[in-house]
């Protein structure tokens, strides 16, 4: 059903990792090394990733979102005691080219036809995006794909969500900000987007101070929701 104030937006824009990308088949790609800790692995892997782009932020230490990955993929091999030769390169390169969720691509081709503007904004750097949006197919599909290394720091720094509202020359609330993560969501919610969820992972809601105004489950019912048929 469509929503009112989500049908009033301009312009799509989406995080990327969790969202468009699925994170967890990097690991997959490489579960003939990793076996059944697969799982465990991406899961702290992204944890980490996470925390330290916050931790980061907070200390005033930025650095791009490859060596944050890097480095949060060392402390997780080490904590799950995880080597083998040549295997935190193929993990790096697998996150280079993560694969996109099904529900992308059709979604991203139903905004082009309705003509509503698409970007990504996201923590990856410049390359990380470019290499995922390109192996997915989804490059032409975007308007815009805009990265936190034009603020130099992470989300959910309200700098980062203000920088969308300038590359699009929108107000915030006319931006339909779209992520998987529920943090994401609420610190764009917070800025004065009109935020959905896509809780994929059936999560209870974030308690932040700032909701996003919808929750879907899939990108796939996100074209209804703006009146998109
Ligand atoms: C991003 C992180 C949140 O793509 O995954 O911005």
């Amino acid at each position: 059903m469509t929503d009112r104030s989500l049908a009033d937006t301009k312009a799509c824009v989406f995080d990327a990792y969790g969202t468009l990308f699925d994170l967890a088949s990097a690991a997959r790609r490489c579960a003939d090394a990793l076996g059944e800790r697969a799982d465990a692995l991406s899961a702290l892997w992204r944890t980490r990733q996470l925390e330290y782009s916050w931790l980061r932020s907070l200390m005033d230490r930025h650095a791009d979102f490859w060596q944050v990955t890097g480095e949060a993929l060392d402390y997780a091999m080490a904590q799950l005691g995880i080597a083998a030769p040549g295997l935190r390169e193929r993990l790096m390169e697998a996150f280079l080219t993560v694969d996109a969720y099904p529900d992308a691509k059709g979604m991203l081709e139903a905004l082009r036809r309705a003509r509503r503007p698409a970007a990504i904004l996201s923590n990856g750097s410049p390359r990380m995006l470019a290499a995922a949006t390109q192996s997915a197919g989804l490059s032409g599909l975007l308007d815009h794909v805009l990265s936190v290394e034009d603020v130099g720091i992470y989300k959910p720094d309200r700098r980062v969500y203000e920088l969308a509202t300038r590359r699009l020359g929108l107000p915030a609330e006319r931006v339909c900000f779209v992520s998987s993560n529920g943090w994401d969501a609420a610190g764009a919610a917070s800025f004065g987007f009109t935020a959905v969820w896509t809780n994929r992972a059936g999560a209870p809601r974030e308690r932040l101070p700032a909701q996003p105004v919808a929750e879907i489950t899939g990108l796939d019912a996100l074209p209804p929701l703006l009146g998109i048929r």
